[in-house]
C-alpha cells in the first residue's frame, strides 16, 4: 500500500502525482507554530512574503493538485441549464473550468485570475481535449472592472481570502457580469448549524484564514446568502451534493441575477 502510494501520488512522472498540495502543507506547518503569533499582531503571519509570481504558480500547482479528483466530482453533479458561457472567477490553475467544459461540450469558460495562475493554467490545458473552449482573463478582479458577459459566475475558494464587505461590493459587481438569469454559483468552507459551529472542518479552516490573510474568514451560509440578496440577486439556494463528494459539505450557493422587464421582453421577442 505504502509503496503505491510512493510510485504515484509522491512520483511526479505519475499522473496521480500531488506532491505540489503536499509541499503546501508541508511549508504550513511551520506557520501553524506562529499562530499565537498572528493572533497577537492580528496579521497573518506570511504579511512580509510578497505575492510573488513564484510563489503564484506553486500555489496554484497545489490547488491543481488539491481539486482534481473533487472538480469532476462537483461538476457532473451541478446543473448548469443550458448556460453556455462560465467566469471562473479566481479559478487559479482552471481545474474546475476545464471539469465544467468536460462535463458540457457547449460550454465556454474564461478563466480569471493573476498573471502567474494563468500560466500554470495554460500548462495544464495543454493538451486537453476542452482548451479551445478556454479563454484567460489576467485581472485583479478586486480593484479592476471585470468585462464581458457571462451565463454563470463561478466564485469557488476566494469568498474566504476576503472580509464582508469586500465580497458584497464584489457580488455588486458580478451582476454586471451576468446575463439576464444568470447564476453567481459560490463554492467554500460555509459555516452551518444554529450556532454557526459546524462543520469542524470549516471552523477550523477559519483559524487558518487568520494565519494566512489579513481580512479573511469562514463564513455563516446565512450571512453569505443574506449579502447575496443584499447584493439584488434573487433566487438564493443552497445547492447540494451526495454526501461526501464535495470539496466541503454544504458548500455551494447559487443565486441569480433578475431579469429585468425591459430585459424580459427583449427575450420573448423572436
Ligand atoms: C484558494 S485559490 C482557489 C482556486 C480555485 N478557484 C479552486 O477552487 O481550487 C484562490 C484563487 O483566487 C485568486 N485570487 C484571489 N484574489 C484575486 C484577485 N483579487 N484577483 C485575481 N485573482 C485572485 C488567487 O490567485 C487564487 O488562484
Amino acid at each position: 500500500m505504502q509503496a503505491r502510494f510512493a510510485a504515484t501520488v509522491l512520483n511526479a512522472r505519475h499522473q496521480a502525482y500531488r506532491g505540489a498540495y503536499l509541499d503546501l502543507l508541508k511549508s504550513q506547518w511551520q506557520d501553524w507554530s506562529r499562530l499565537t503569533e498572528a493572533v497577537r499582531s492580528g496579521h497573518p503571519v506570511d504579511r512580509d512574503e510578497q505575492e510573488t509570481p513564484d510563489y503564484r504558480r506553486q500555489f496554484s500547482w497545489a490547488m491543481h493538485h488539491r481539486s482534481l479528483e473533487v472538480a469532476a466530482r462537483v461538476a457532473r453533479q451541478l446543473d448548469l441549464g443550458r448556460a453556455r458561457s462560465i467566469l471562473d472567477l479566481g479559478g487559479g490553475p482552471g481545474t474546475y473550468a476545464l471539469a465544467f467544459m468536460e462535463r458540457h461540450p457547449r460550454l465556454s469558460a474564461t478563466l480569471c485570475d493573476r498573471a502567474a495562475a494563468l500560466e500554470v493554467a495554460k500548462d495544464i490545458a495543454a493538451n486537453h481535449p476542452a482548451r479551445k473552449r478556454l479563454m484567460y482573463l489576467p485581472l485583479d478582479f478586486m480593484s479592476e472592472p471585470i468585462p464581458g458577459r457571462f451565463d454563470v459566475v463561478w466564485y469557488s475558494n476566494v469568498l474566504h481570502i476576503y472580509s464582508p464587505e469586500e465580497n458584497l461590493a464584489l457580488f455588486h459587481r458580478v451582476l454586471n457580469a451576468l446575463a439576464p438569469g444568470g447564476t453567481l454559483i459560490i463554492q467554500d468552507a460555509f459555516l452551518h448549524g444554529r450556532e454557526d459551529l459546524h462543520s469542524e472542518e470549516a471552523s477550523l479552516f477559519a483559524v487558518s484564514m487568520l494565519l494566512f490573510t489579513e481580512r479573511g474568514n469562514t463564513y455563516p451560509f446565512r450571512e453569505t446568502a443574506a449579502w447575496l440578496r443584499k447584493a439584488g440577486y434573487v433566487k438564493v439556494r443552497p445547492i447540494v451534493l451526495k454526501r461526501g463528494t464535495g470539496d466541503w459539505e454544504g458548500g455551494i450557493v447559487a443565486a441569480s441575477r433578475p431579469i429585468r422587464p425591459r430585459e424580459r421582453s427583449a427575450r420573448r421577442r423572436p
